[in-house]
């Protein structure tokens, strides 16, 4: 069902509602971002992945399809976040290659490109769609899901 849909009016705006969806994150979370090209689906991880608290560079996972980050030995409290990119994907059942399933489990799954990994993608995941708005530098987002993440996103705004 669709819980929620925002207007972004531009970058900062999708900054925020990422750092707001953060703080409701946590492990065994697996969010899959659909879009187009340039939808903004890297930006609003890479916001994510900073609120959270990881300080370091977030490239987009292009090439290497899967990106780790995990906390340092003195903050285990924050957990471990799989950013992946699967549009160079050849085949869907290549993801367990990556050992896409060990993440689902022990970090909260950021997935780009969901619908190469066709079917493997597991049921009561987050649907997070972006698409361009009309305006130069806007977005439409859109979150879908079962009901428990329609109770958990109830009190989210942008
Ligand atoms: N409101 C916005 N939200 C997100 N990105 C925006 C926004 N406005 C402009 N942009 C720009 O749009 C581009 C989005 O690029 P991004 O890499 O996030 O897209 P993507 O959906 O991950 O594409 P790809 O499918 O190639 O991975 C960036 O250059 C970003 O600066
Ligand atoms: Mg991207």
């Amino acid at each position: 069902m669709t819980i929620k849909v925002f207007y972004l009016d531009d970058l900062s705006a999708s900054r925020r509602l990422a750092g707001r969806l953060a703080s409701t994150l946590k492990t065994g979370d697996i969010l899959a971002f659909e879009g187009g090209l340039g939808s903004g689906k890297t930006e609003f991880c890479r916001a994510i992945i900073h609120a959270i608290g990881y300080r370091e560079d977030v490239p987009s996972p292009t090439f290497n399809l899967l990106q780790i980050y995990e906390p340092s030995v003195d903050d285990l409290t924050m957990p471990a976040v799989w950013h992946m990119d699967l549009y160079r994907l050849e085949k869907p059942q290549d993801v367990y290659e990556l050992g896409i399933e060990d993440g689902f489990d022990t970090a909260i799954s950021l997935i780009e490109w969901p619908d190469r990994m066709a079917g493997h993608l597991p049921d009561g995941h987050l649907s997070v769609s972006l698409s361009m708005s009309e305006k130069e530098g806007a977005r439409n987002i859109i979150f879908e899901g079962d009901d428990y993440w329609n109770d958990r996103l109830k009190e989210l705004e942008d």
